[in-house]
């Protein structure tokens, strides 16, 4: 068997990483917490303990704020409940052997009063309505309300919020945090020219614009140290009716501005025109993480083609990752892989989750 040769089973070792394989699992939203105290699953132990072979495992979004929240089921990380059940979920993955990131998520205008206390409106930086699609809450789909931009004093609570929410990431026994400026969320919603109508410091030109992303890593990174943070950004990701006018401006800048601090990764996912990778890989000193994010599961072929390219150091595969907790090992053994089942991937229970089958029969 020619599995030696994948350069997705080769040991990675930066500063601040050191990793047995450059297989990432990418952070997905399953929707399982206790939908009141937004406590992790009981079964999300499990979940991330059976994928602990994982390189690196990037946890499902968490919020930091209780308006970050963007759909039923999503767990927060602000309380000492949701610490004491995150403890649960890295105390698993460190006795199995692995290596676990908390994501900090904040959905911006992606959410609905439905979802939040108290039937809130979202806030986001600008009051600017998703028209073209609906929004799954827990009363179904429903059409998108106008959200309230936030203050500037708003912005920086937010701020010191994802610092609160990494300290407690730590607490809770995490190895360290990825901050999501990807998809169309919050920090997105700063970085897109449509959807950052501003005039003070957090908008209103181009370093305008970067000023929350910048600041939101900084003071997580003065928090808990950079060696422990990660970005992921998704450039041109026209997903959540993001518009950018000029990603490779944005992009340039805003890894360049980041660059000096040391991270411990820049989490890219590249999808649309802009030629992401390619691109940023110059300007971007230490570890990058790569994923491509399309229609169909990515496949190992993509993966091992873009590290062959040196366009990365570690490659993350999601959807894969849900049906097959054994991910290495089977692309070690050059076995076939499980296909997940759609309609199991958001909440319910244990079916879809943790019955996945590993190679060797049993669930993992
Ligand atoms: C069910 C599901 C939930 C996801 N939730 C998140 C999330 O919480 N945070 C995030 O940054 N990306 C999220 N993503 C995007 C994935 O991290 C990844 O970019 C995408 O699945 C493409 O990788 P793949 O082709 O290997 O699946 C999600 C994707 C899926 C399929």
């Amino acid at each position: 068997m020619s599995h030696t040769q994948s350069p997705l089973l080769q040991p990675y070792q930066s500063d601040h990483l050191r990793l047995p394989n450059r297989i990432a699992m990418a952070p997905m939203t399953r929707g399982r917490a206790d939908d009141v105290t937004a406590v992790p699953s009981p079964l999300t132990k499990t979940y991330y303990a059976q994928r602990a072979d994982a390189g690196l495992i990037v946890t499902e979004g968490i919020w930091p704020d209780r308006l970050g929240k963007g759909g039923p089921g999503i767990p927060g990380l602000v309380d000492d409940a949701q610490v004491a059940g995150w403890r649960e979920v890295t105390g698993a993955v460190h006795a199995a052997g692995g290596r676990i990131f908390a994501q900090l998520w904040h959905v911006g205008r992606m959410t609905h009063p439905v979802t939040l206390p108290d039937g809130e409106l979202p806030v986001a930086p600008s009051p600017v309505r998703i028209a073209s699609e609906p929004i799954y809450t827990r009363e179904g789909s429903l059409d998108h309300v106008t959200p309230r931009a936030m203050t500037t004093a708003e912005a920086d609570a937010l701020i010191a919020a994802f610092a609160a929410e990494a300290r407690n990431a730590i607490r809770a026994g995490f190895d360290g945090v990825e901050v999501h400026g990807a998809n169309g969320y919050l920090i997105q919603q700063f970085l897109a020219e449509n959807t950052n109508l501003r005039d003070d410091r957090f908008g209103g030109s181009r370093n305008g614009r970067l000023r929350f992303a910048v600041e939101a890593v900084e003071a997580v990174a003065a928090e808990i140290g950079p060696e422990r943070v990660g970005l992921r950004i998704s450039p041109d990701n026209p997903e959540n009716e993001i518009a950018e006018e000029d990603p490779q401006g944005t992009y340039r800048s805003l890894v360049s501005a980041l660059a000096p601090l040391g991270l411990a990764y820049l989490h890219v996912i590249e999808r649309g025109a802009y030629g992401a990778l390619a691109d940023l890989r110059p300007l971007w000193p230490g570890t990058l993480i790569a994923n491509f994010n399309g229609p169909e599961p990515t496949t190992r072929r993509a993966g091992e083609g873009v590290l062959d390219a040196g366009l990365a150091d570690v490659f993350s595969f999601g959807r894969l990752f849900i049906s097959n907790p054994d991910l290495p090992a089977r692309i070690a053994a050059d076995a076939p892989f499980n296909r997940h089942v759609e309609h199991l991937v958001y909440g319910g229970g244990a079916e879809g989750y943790i019955d996945y089958p590993a190679l060797d029969g049993a669930s993992a």
